[in-house]
This record gives C-alpha cells, structure tokens and sequence, in this order.
C-alpha cells in the first residue's frame, strides 16, 4: 500500500487528478470506477479544468460509479447520477455511451446487479478505482459487517446513514432506504485502487483501515489485500496514523 500525505484538500484533489490524467494518457482506452460524494468533487474539478487546457482527452473512456440510491429516478436531483452529470460529465469530452451506472428503478434488483458485473467484466475490469471512504470505514455503500465475497447487490441504508443523507432531501419521507452497490468483490477486482480522504473527521477510519486488522466490521480494511493501493490523505486525516510520512 502506497500512502501519501498531502498539506491540504487542494493537494489531495490535484494529486489525484493527476493520476488519473496521466493514466489515461498512457492508457485512452481507460476503465475508470469513480465516486460520489464531497472528497471527489475537488478532483473532478482538476480533471474539468485540464480538460478545458486542452491537457487529455477523455473520449475513449469508460467509466462505472461505485453505488447508486434505490429507489431513485436518474434525472432525480439528488440521484448519484444526476451528481455526475454536474460535477464532471456535463463539462468534459466523456462519451456518454461509455458512462455506466446502477439503475435506481428497475424491477429486478438481481438482474440488475448482474448486469453491472457482466459489463464490467466485458469492458475488461476497472483500471483504476476511485474509493471515498465513511467515518465508519464504508467504502461505496458496503457498510461495517458488509461480507467481503459480495458482488454488486442491493443494500438497506442504516439509519444513520439515512439521517446522514436527509440534508440533501426536503422531506425526511423522501430520503432512499435502500442502495445499490458494487461490493467489496468487485472493487477489490479493479487493477489499482485510489482512496481520497480529508479531514480530522476521516482520521480515525484512516488509522483503522490501514493499521487495524482486516475486518468486516471496517470494510476498507480490506484495502491491505490489495495488490495496488494508493491512499491519498492530506494531514487531518492522516495525524492518527502509527506512522505519519513526510507531507508532499
Ligand atoms: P464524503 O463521503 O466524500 O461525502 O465524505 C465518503 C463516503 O461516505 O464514502
């Protein structure tokens, strides 16, 4: 596991563009997993802007989100995709034929997650796999006790989860009790992994996952299986960590 420690979220956000710029340079045809959720959304603002310099070209990309609501419509405001749409797809060269999400109203949930998974697989896997992580230690909606041999499937959002998501619904009756999500199989499938974190509030997860055991009950503790990890943090999250590395 390769672990870098950044000044602040500006840094962690270029880094992490950069990565993935630079990938898809040597890589057009590149297989992107990505994330919704606030760490991200400084990164997507680098990709916008590079893109807007004339700096890489999306336009071979494919591309997978993590998790999506359910029940949700697509065009709903606060569905995952819609979020996608606004914070990077709107402003880039992406093809709208290579974008994948979970469906947020189908009938057949486990049609559905099957189907996530065969695409996946028939776009030759993720190359790189872009990973948020929860206060809890969730990564996509894989929450604490989620079993790690899960493929994509439907998940019920714990309450505090719930009450977490509220802020973004206008009535508490409005908020999605369920998900559905790539899990734990499918993201430990992807080539290379890059988990994004910032902040005091992610410190404890980030000791957690990358100094505690690997266990379900912290589920991006499995991270340490990983072949190809790289976390990038910037110094909030990384101060309880039993080794802090020089800041980049
Ligand atoms: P955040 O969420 O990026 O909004 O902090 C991350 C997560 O819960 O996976």
């Amino acid at each position: 596991m390769k672990l870098q420690v950044f000044e602040n979220y500006e840094q962690v956000s270029k880094h992490a563009a950069q990565i993935l710029i630079e990938a898809c340079r040597r890589q057009p045809q590149l297989v992107l997993g990505l994330a919704t959720g606030s760490t991200p959304i400084g990164m997507y603002q680098e990709m916008i802007a590079a893109y807007q310099q004339g700096k890489v070209d999306f336009s071979r990309v494919t591309t997978f989100n993590l998790d999506e609501y359910y029940p949700i419509a697509p065009e709903h405001p606060q569905s995952f995709r819609r979020f996608m749409q606004e914070q990077l797809f709107d402003h880039v060269n992406i093809n709208p034929e290579g974008i994948h999400f979970l469906c947020g109203t189908v009938q057949d949930i486990e049609q559905e997650c099957r189907r996530y998974e065969e695409a996946i697989e028939a776009a030759g896997g993720i190359d790189i796999q872009v990973l948020g992580i929860g206060e809890n230690g969730h990564i996509g909606f894989n929450e604490p006790g989620t079993p790690f041999h899960l493929g994509t499937h439907k998940v019920k959002l714990t309450e505090t989860t719930i009450q977490a998501n509220s802020r973004f619904f206008e009535r508490m009756e409005d908020v999605p009790r369920f998900a559905l999500t790539m899990g734990i199989r499918t993201i430990m499938h992807s080539r290379k992994l890059l988990l994004l974190a910032n902040g005091e509030k992610k410190a404890a997860a980030i000791r957690a996952a990358l100094n505690g055991p690997v266990t379900e009950d912290l589920p991006a503790s499995v991270l340490q299986l990983h072949p190809d990890v790289t976390v990038i943090v910037d110094k909030a999250a990384a101060h309880l960590l039993e080794e802090v590395p020089d800041v980049l």
